[in-house]
């Protein structure tokens, strides 16, 4: 595997590449990696000759109370793991190299309405912070593809509507939430958990499970209610639910009984810990 820290360098190589004919696949991270991450390496994998995987933790998209300088920093464990599954490319930029002019008055990237809502109402500009270095991360590599984890399904839905919108090249690919065994959707987070939250943590998946068999069992179904109940349940179960919701799947719009695909997601503190999880319910019609 090799590793580059500039964008010159890291165009160099893929020049190369491309010449030989390789197609690229591209893996953008925030290091901390775990199963989760090396499952998307492998759907990379399926896609292309060469994959790219990029660590860098973006300053754009914390906010001022969020866990930026705590954020885990783990480069040489990282990329002993990427190695191991056969990346190419690790690239990881210094902030400096992302953002050259620093990141004041810094050109961004706002992806409307779907911004705003759920993780976006609890996280002003996160989303507009993802936005921004998603573009620029495909600015530098222009890959065929680019993978992501389908747990951040308001992420991927953000990223998929840039990529439309600025007409950028690339194929996005969502790669299903890897699991542990009890259900716990596997994230960084889980690591602020103390060992009885994380006895409690698959609760939420739980929920969202009960919730999907409410939503697909009822004829009249009433999405508000659902939503509602879990909310409590989660609540009760000592859990701080930030939002239970039942949306349509194809752009987090408000569901309506017709619609062919509903996801349901939440987000809730557990401790110092914030979840996320989500669960697709495609209606057969
Ligand atoms: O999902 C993540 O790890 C980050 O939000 C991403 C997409 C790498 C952008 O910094």
């Amino acid at each position: 595997m090799q590793r580059v820290e500039t964008t010159a360098a890291l165009r160099a190589l893929l020049k190369q590449w491309r010449q030989s004919g390789d197609r690229i696949a591209f893996v953008p991270t925030m290091g901390d990696l775990h199963a989760g991450h090396l499952a998307l390496v492998k759907e990379a994998r399926q896609h292309a000759e060469r994959v790219v995987v990029s660590i860098f933790v973006n300053p754009l998209q914390f906010g001022e109370n969020e866990d930026f300088d705590h954020y885990p920093r783990l480069l040489e464990r990282d990329s002993e793991k990427l190695k191991a599954v056969g990346v190419d490319l690790l690239f990881s930029p210094p902030v400096a190299e992302v953002y050259p002019n620093g990141l004041q008055g810094v050109v961004r990237v706002d992806v409307p309405t779907i911004s705003s809502i759920l993780c976006g109402a609890s996280r002003p500009g996160h989303f507009s912070g993802v936005a921004t270095v998603v573009s620029k991360l495909l600015n530098m590599v222009q890959p065929d593809c680019a993978v992501f984890g389908e747990k951040d399904f308001q992420q991927l839905l953000v990223i998929k509507k840039l990529v439309s919108d600025l007409c950028f090249s690339s194929e996005i690919i969502g790669v299903p939430t890897c699991r542990e065994i009890d259900g716990l959707a596997m994230s960084s987070r889980n690591r602020y958990l103390t060992d009885s939250q994380r006895q409690q943590a698959p609760m939420l998946n739980q929920a969202l499970q009960k919730a999907k068999k409410a939503v697909t069992g009822a004829s009249l179904v009433d999405f508000q209610k659902i939503a509602e109940q879990a909310t409590i349940s989660l609540n009760k179960s000592g859990f701080k639910v930030d939002y239970f919701e039942v949306r349509r799947a194809a752009d987090l719009a408000k569901p309506m009984r017709d619609n062919d695909e509903f996801v349901i997601l939440v987000a809730a503190w557990l401790g110092s810990a914030r979840l996320i999880d989500n669960v697709r319910v495609p209606i057969p019609r």
